[in-house]
């Protein structure tokens, strides 16, 4: 197979960020990554106290759109992909870097968790993937790449991670069924699974420093990852030199997972 690949390998590519808070998030390492690529950006912040902190990130990588996004509001999401429509006429890469659950049932363990705290986090953190997917995938007319971000503790018990373990599972389940039903048109999707990161999220979980100790610890590659790790990972597979690869879950980090 000889590849046809531009330089640099994303130049022209419209890609959507949606999650970044600020400078230390997953996907703001995935929009820095893109741009630097050749990609194009839209970039949404959730409200209006996100704003500001989001802002400068948007202007400083270029992004023509920038809107605001709550994944719980579906008049949102139809303004932002009505308007990467209007402006742009067709999407290349989705990233979907969101994840929420109250409080209380967050830190509570998964025994005590609420049927509504269990509803609200799947439904913000997992179905508000499909919820892009459906958006995203008819401007997609060349075929596309869409991401969302997991963590092990999907796959294996993680102390502390609770009721997130369960719908983590359930969003690498969903980027599979999506892989299978978008496949036809050209569309790969994946779940991305990066090591513990310092991230405004994961302050939310309980004794998460102890996570970020142990990983290092364990990682056969001897540290943790930063989020241009997970940036550049992704921008890989949105390349045409992974057009192949799809419905992966795919690990960064440092090897942590194989360790028993
Ligand atoms: N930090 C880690 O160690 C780690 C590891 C693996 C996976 N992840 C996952 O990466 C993703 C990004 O998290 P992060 O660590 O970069 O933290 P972050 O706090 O920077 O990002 C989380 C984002 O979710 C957004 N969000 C929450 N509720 C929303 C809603 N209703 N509508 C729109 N956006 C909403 C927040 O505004 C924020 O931008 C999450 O899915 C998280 O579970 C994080």
């Amino acid at each position: 197979m000889t590849l046809q690949v531009q330089t640099p390998p994303l130049k022209g590519a419209k890609a959507l960020v949606t999650g970044i808070a600020n400078e230390h998030s997953i996907a703001y390492g995935c929009a820095k990554a893109f741009r630097d690529l050749g990609a194009e950006l839209a970039i949404t912040y959730a409200g209006e106290k996100a704003k500001p902190h989001v802002e400068p990130l948007a202007q400083a990588l270029e992004a023509p759109i920038f809107m605001p996004l709550d994944a719980s509001r579906q008049d949102e999401l139809d303004a932002v992909f009505a308007r990467i429509d209007r402006e742009w006429g067709a999407l290349d890469i989705l990233v979907h870097s969101i994840a929420w659950a109250p409080k209380d049932d967050l830190q509570g363990g998964l025994l005590n968790c609420s049927a509504q705290g269990f509803a609200a986090a799947m439904d913000i953190s997992c179905h508000s993937f499909v919820r892009m997917a459906r958006l995203a995938a008819p401007l997609m007319k060349n075929g596309g790449t869409m991401f969302t971000m997991s963590y092990h503790g999907a796959n294996k018990v993680v102390a502390n991670y609770n009721v997130m373990g369960p719908v983590k599972a359930a969003l690498e389940a969903c980027a599979r069924y999506l892989a299978f039903e978008l496949g036809p048109q050209g569309v790969r999707v994946h779940a991305i699974s990066p090591g513990p990161l310092k991230t405004r999220a994961a302050s939310g979980l309980k004794d998460f420093d102890l996570l970020l100790t142990e990983a290092a610890a364990r990682a056969p590659l001897g540290e943790l990852v930063d989020i241009m790790d997970v940036g550049y990972t992704c921008a890989f597979l949105a390349t045409p030199y992974a057009r192949r690869v799809s419905g992966e879950t795919l690990y960064v980090d440092g090897g942590v997972h194989i360790m028993a």
